[in-house]
């Protein structure tokens, strides 16, 4: 067995006093030595420690730096003629940058999901309530019609993590890219960091494994510059990245009046926003905080600020954040190279970290142990020019799935699913009962491939003839 095998490694951990991530070498075989060390030069100990520094700072600072915060303005809804008519031009502005070839679309799918704990990537997960589409489909099929209807291929970017690279990439593969090129999907892998305790040290989740973890989905700029996207999408006159998450099968992504307002504003960066549904709901809020547009977690906004309520009884900080963003290319591409003025903050999470006692058994903590370390894609608003908010439909547009059960659960969002597809057919005169929430009594499904919006659907509902039986019909 060489002696020399991971020596630089191993000296530069002890320098910085990490040495005990070595603790067991006497006692591994060349594989896992090997393993041990592969997975150790993948961390940056500078960027570790300074990160970590960074995230339990900005917890103090965090606490102490509300006084300077306000709501943010926001293009709200069309309310009046005058604003219709600039949600007509931006729709306009948006459907020309579609037919131009200026957009990608991208998915963020890095994440662990553990609260769902479904056992594969998310964007596996069955999640249609007729024909039990798995996401990635259902984004697929949306994809798919939007270059149907602007005429041109559009490019879609997925990030993925080391936990469900190869799984993801797989299921592409067996389920035939849905139907779309294979050459105009790009799989992309965002960064681990290793999970620490409070004192910086970094866990081992066995005598041969560091505890990593994904390093948030702030990490989505990193994976873009140092993969190679960015630099393709400038190349092909790529002006706007539309970002989504894998968990939001309502995700509008490739939305034209979205696109056209940031484009129109001169943004380098946007965000879609819906009032909260009460102080307590779990999204963060779009605000000023020294005038710099930015987003505060809802763990973070101190519950006097976020039960706050303005004179006509809505609540002060309502602009929800519903992770749906525009980004421009050149933007994301500077902050992925991470120059020196532009770096995304780390966020401290406290978690239960799998790990090992003293002799090697594994531990189970009962309780959080350790702190995840991960950036948030919201930060980089603070370093974007004429960064944008704009209102948008929370019924027509967010319904994640988080949890197993009870809130942004699998059940919460078939309902979801149900209540639109209802509002389209019942806005075409199709004779459906709901409840008061407006959930059907009946099972139906509308593909994006039959229609991408209600406009569409009433067209293609004469086509088919106005059908009378609704239960069970698949439109497709
Ligand atoms: P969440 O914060 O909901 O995390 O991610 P999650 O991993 O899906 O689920 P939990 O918290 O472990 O239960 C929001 C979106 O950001 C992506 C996720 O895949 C999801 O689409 N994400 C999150 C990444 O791509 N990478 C990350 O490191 C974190």
């Amino acid at each position: 067995m060489s002696s020399n095998l991971g020596q630089e490694t191993r000296l530069a951990f002890a320098e910085a006093k990490q040495g005990q991530v070595f603790r067991f070498w006497d006692k591994l075989n060349q594989v896992e030595r090997e393993a041990l060390v592969s997975q150790a030069n993948q961390i940056d100990l500078i960027e570790l420690r300074e990160g970590l520094q960074q995230a339990l700072n900005l917890d103090l600072s965090e606490a102490q730096s509300f006084a300077n915060i306000k709501p943010t303005p926001w293009i709200s809804l069309p309310a009046d003629l005058d604003s219709e008519h600039c949600w007509k031009d931006a729709h306009e502005q948006g459907e020309e940058l579609l037919r131009k070839g200026r957009v990608a679309a991208f998915t963020v799918a890095g994440g662990q999901g553990t609260r769902l704990g479904y056992n594969g990537p998310k964007g596996a997960y069955p999640v249609t309530p007729v024909t039990k589409k798995p996401l990635f489909q259902v984004f697929a099929e949306k994809l798919k019609a939007a270059e149907k209807r602007y005429g041109k291929n559009i490019l879609w970017f997925v990030m993925t993590s080391e936990a469900n690279h190869s799984q993801t990439k797989e299921f592409f593969n067996q389920s035939n890219y849905f139907g779309i090129s294979s050459s105009s999907i790009r799989f992309i892998q965002q960064g681990m960091m290793p999970a620490v305790l409070e004192t910086g040290e970094i866990i081992l989740e066995s005598p041969s494994r560091i505890a990593m973890n994904p390093d948030g989905h702030g990490g989505s700029f990193r994976a873009l510059a140092n993969s190679g996207a960015t630099e393709e999408m400038i190349k092909k006159g790529i002006e706007i990245i539309s970002y989504f998450q894998v968990d939001n099968p309502l995700a509008p992504f490739l939305e034209p009046s979205f696109l056209g307002f940031h484009a129109s504003t001169g943004s380098q960066m946007s965000s879609r926003a819906a009032p909260k549904t009460g102080p307590e709901e779990k999204v963060g809020v779009f605000c000023l905080r020294n005038g710099s547009l930015t987003v505060i977690e809802y763990s973070d906004l101190p519950e006097k600020l976020a039960c706050h309520m303005q004179s006509d009884g809505t609540l002060t900080f309502k602009a929800g954040n519903l992770a749906m963003h525009a980004i421009d290319p050149s933007f994301a591409h500077k902050l992925g190279k991470r120059t020196h003025d532009c770096k995304l903050p780390f966020h401290a999470a406290r978690k239960k970290i799998p790990t090992i006692d003293e002799k090697g058994n594994p531990v189970s903590p009962k309780k959080p142990n350790g702190i995840k370390l991960e950036t948030f894609v919201f930060d980089a608003l603070p370093f974007a020019k004429n960064p944008c908010v704009i209102e948008v439909s929370r019924q027509d547009a967010f319904s994640p799935v988080k949890n197993a059960d009870g809130i942004d659960s699998i059940l919460t969002c078939q309902a979801d699913q149900l209540r639109k597809f209802a509002r389209w057919a019942r806005a075409v005169g199709a004779e459906i009962d709901t409840d008061a929430s407006g959930l059907p009594s009946i099972n139906f499904e509308i593909s994006a491939g039959f229609a991408l919006d209600h406009e569409e659907f009433a067209l293609r509902w004469e086509e088919v003839g106005k059908p009378s039986i609704l239960e069970g019909t698949v439109f497709t």
